[in-house]
């Protein structure tokens, strides 16, 4: 990574100094408590490190999609709790205003180790990048740490209007960490590379297949998005989510992709998801006019793992069905233990975040993969060749 990270950061430039990280603590909640604190955790070693090095912690997050003003629903309180649950050896201190003085009079309090401070999206100029904001943000610390990876997509006040404003502006472990994976698959990926791709819309991946199509040995391609190509092979699709105004780019794929592009060869198919006792498995050109595919079928499953395990890289985005229903997540399980056995092999398995994450950790295979995502857009925006606002904003290194 070209970036100045924390690792590079001198001792005079981190001890006895308010080191203002972002990190993305946007975590589902419920009923006021942290239902997955993947994120919190992957935030940890920087912010220890930060503290093994003399730095006080003052965190920055923003949570949900408020619009610009508070909502109690989407306070950091439940994260700040959680947080202390996690370092129950640091001070951690919540400042709930969004008074900017307080948070500065909180930011040089002696007796904090870590201050998070509330929702940055409860400040209005937060989603608008305003330099205004940025500005008042930097005053919150003496040098700037994004480690929020999830969030380097959007170019936002707390995310790249104030890398500008407070210097040095570093890269966080987990941000490189994220950073490094992903970027030496795409440069300088062992071979066989393989990359899996699923999902309802071949429109929202367009742009990933368009990107990974040259670099990969093999581009599965699963979920919903499947039946698109189907049609454009002049099958029946049934009821199946099909985007009829993408048929021609799935066309244009095929014809440009063969050697590469592997389709599923059959379908696990229902009259609806309410009837997952009518499943059943059929071959790809021969989906019932009054039925839906809802997973890849078993010799699918059983073809793409082989792929996957005869493979040295591999990155997953997206289910291959609906995996939130039994039994239309047995492809999707199909994809993860491959790759569980792939990593035990030694090849270099990533999984992108959001859905395939969500997957993952389900069933409790996260330790097997070399890496899953924390970001679910960011790394699919990576993937796309995209630059992150949040990154490119960081100090090159010298
Ligand atoms: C995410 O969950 O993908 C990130 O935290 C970004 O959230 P956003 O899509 O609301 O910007």
């Amino acid at each position: 990574m070209n970036k100045r990270t924390i690792r590079d950061l001198t001792d005079a430039e981190v001890r006895g100094k308010r080191a203002l990280v972002r990190v993305d603590f946007n975590v589902p909640l419920d009923a006021g408590r942290v239902t997955d604190d993947t994120r919190i955790r992957a935030a940890l070693p920087t912010i220890q490190a930060l503290l093994d090095r003399g730095a006080r912690v003052v965190l920055l997050s923003h949570l949900g999609r408020p619009k610009g003003k508070p909502e109690p629903k989407y306070s950091l309180g439940p994260v700040a709790k959680r947080l202390g649950e996690l370092m129950p050896k640091q001070h951690i201190i919540f400042v709930e205003s969004t008074d900017t003085d307080e948070a500065i009079k909180a930011s040089h309090d002696p007796n904090a180790h870590v201050i998070l401070l509330e929702n940055t999206r409860f400040l209005g100029g937060e989603e608008k990048n305003d330099e205004r904001l940025a500005r008042g943000l930097a005053e919150l610390g003496d040098l700037y740490v994004n480690d929020a990876f999830g969030s380097a997509h959007r170019a936002h006040a707390s995310t790249e209007g104030i890398a500008h404003c407070l210097k040095p502006a570093v890269a966080g472990l987990l941000m490189q960490k994220e950073l490094d994976y992903l970027g030496r698959a795409l440069e300088n990926p062992q071979r066989p590379f393989v990359a899996v791709l699923g999902g309802a819309k071949i429109s929202g991946k367009i742009d990933v297949i368009e990107q990974l199509l040259p670099k990969v040995d093999q581009l599965i391609v699963g979920g919903a998005m499947a039946c698109t190509f189907f049609k454009a092979m002049g099958f029946e699709t049934g009821k199946s989510l099909v985007e009829s105004d993408r048929v021609d780019m799935a066309k244009d794929l095929l014809a440009r992709g063969t050697k590469k592009l592997q389709l599923p060869t059959d379908a696990t198919v229902a009259t609806s998801l309410d009837a997952p006792q009518s499943a059943h498995a059929v071959a790809r050109d021969a989906i019932p006019a009054g039925e839906s595919m809802f997973d890849i079928g078993p010799k699918s499953a059983s073809q793409f793992a082989s792929m996957i395990t005869a493979a040295k890289t591999v990155i997953w985005n997206g289910p291959m069905g609906v995996f939130e229903t039994k039994p239309f997540d047995a492809g999707t399980r199909a994809i993860a233990d491959a790759m569980a056995r792939a990593t035990n092999q030694g090849a270099t398995t990533i999984v992108g975040g959001g859905d395939s994450a969500a997957a993952v950790a389900e069933m409790g295979l996260e330790g097997a993969m070399s890496h899953v995502s924390t970001g679910g857009g960011a790394s699919l925006e990576f993937l796309e060749g995209k630059t992150l606002p949040g990154v490119a904003a960081l100090d090159d290194k010298p």
